[in-house]
């Protein structure tokens, strides 16, 4: 079924923060691939939650620990239908990055010396460290696609190097990038992992917030997204996997409630998802996160990913009238999420982006947690903007103002009257 277009001037009623000016200035928030702002519906479950439900999931037993459990396993549930998944194969962790350290600690401990693990040069650091971490603890080899000009993965040369073969156990590669927006070819590389029984691993940070996820369909064996980047609340992730598998896997933290048994001697696992769950979840945090993707799904993500898809055009071809303007990423909207990364005339981003902030006008300035990337095409860093459901066309015009008024401060072109 197809939702109705977003109608965004009332998204952005539902999104307190987006009447806020920035001295004289309407904020215009355009930086949401770092995180995203919350919905009022959002701030109030958490809040709600603290207010009348608060207790210890899964080990206080009175009223409270009832229902502040039933909260928090609803809410497990929620983010599972979001996905298409079924609520046990919901693991939460604090951040994204967590749920990527897990993977690779926990798949990782499969892995020796003679193994193979496939990354991307497009990656987060945090899809890169934890298994350059998981090749030194085992002795595996670590191996990555290069990226085309327009910055999407090389395939061609993947295939000429042989990248994805027998040897290989694990590829890990993200979903949609963050600095680019490509979005990565993952049927074909589930086809490749699958053809020589690798696992792969998603980065889905970029990807399940933006459009239709359904788990079935990806491909991924492991997918790793964040709550505050999906207008839900910081310090909360989550990891989903198949469920054979992370019946599989070894836990990754240990403490409270990820047991079965504890004795002195040694002691017995619980079953996934709690398993990978030590210690006292983000309980008010998944609460906030259950609402949140009841929030986007009321709008429906297809038509949350026509929209951003209508901005991210919008904003290419804007950007375009800008000669000073270098993209780092594909100049083309198609099978291209809504991060647009460029360099402007030789200014630092830093510089830029304190700019355009004085305009009311917030982007992101530096290497986004991805230095390999920008090393590949020579940038020490780049001016990132990145739109989200309540983005507006009439914000990309402000950018475009804010970006010429920045030419002219740093003297690139002749100033106005
Ligand atoms: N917060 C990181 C970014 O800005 C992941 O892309």
């Amino acid at each position: 079924m197809t939702s109705d277009p977003i109608d965004v001037e009332r998204v952005r009623r539902d999104f307190p923060i987006l009447s806020r000016r920035i001295g004289p200035a309407e904020l215009v928030y355009l930086d949401s691939a770092n995180t995203a702002h919350k919905p009022a519906v959002v701030i109030e479950a958490e809040a709600q939650h603290y207010r009348c439900h608060n207790a210890n999931v899964a080990r206080a037993m009175h009223t409270l620990g009832a229902e502040a459990t039933a909260a928090f396993e609803g809410a497990r549930g929620r983010v599972a239908a979001f996905v298409g998944a079924r609520p046990e194969e919901i693991v939460f962790t604090k951040n994204a990055t967590e749920a990527l350290n897990l993977a690779a600690h926990s798949l990782g401990a499969g892995l020796g010396p003679g193994d193979q693990v496939v990354v991307s040069l497009a990656e987060h650091h945090s899809n890169i460290v934890p298994w350059q971490m998981a090749c030194q603890r085992s002795g595996a080899e670590l191996r990555w696609f290069d990226l085309t000009e327009e910055g999407r993965l090389d395939l061609e040369r993947a295939a000429a190097e042989d990248l994805i073969n027998p040897r290989t156990k694990i590829v890990a590669v993200t979903w949609v990038s963050n600095v680019t927006g490509a979005v990565s070819p993952l049927a074909q590389i589930a086809a490749q992992a699958r053809a020589v029984g690798a696992r792969l691993v998603v980065d889905g940070s970029q990807g399940v917030p933006h459009r239709p996820c359904d788990v079935a369909e990806l491909g991924a064996d492991l997918l790793a997204f964040t709550g505050h980047k999906l207008a839900g609340p910081t310090g909360i992730g989550v990891l989903w996997g198949r469920s054979e598998l992370l019946e599989a896997m070894p836990p990754f933290l240990g403490g409270g409630e990820m047991i079965e048994v504890v004795r002195m001697e040694g002691s017995t696992y619980a079953r996934p998802p709690h398993r990978f769950e030590a210690g006292t979840p983000p309980i008010a945090q998944a609460v906030g996160l259950g609402a949140a993707v009841e929030y986007l799904s009321a709008w429906g993500m297809d038509a949350i990913a026509r929209h951003e898809a209508d901005i991210t055009a919008y904003a290419l071809d804007r950007l375009a009238e800008l000669p000073e303007v270098r993209l780092l990423g594909p100049a083309d909207p198609a099978d291209r999420g809504g991060a647009i990364a460029f360099g402007l005339a030789d200014l630092h981003p830093h510089d830029v982006m304190q700019v355009l902030d004085s305009y009311g006008v917030a982007v992101r300035g530096g290497h986004h947690c991805a230095r390999p990337l920008h090393r590949r095409f020579q940038m020490g860093a780049s001016v990132r903007v990145s739109s989200y459901l309540y983005t507006t066309r009439g914000e990309i015009d402000r950018l475009i103002e804010a970006l010429i008024a920045t030419l002219e401060f740093f003297r690139v072109r002749p100033g106005r009257k």
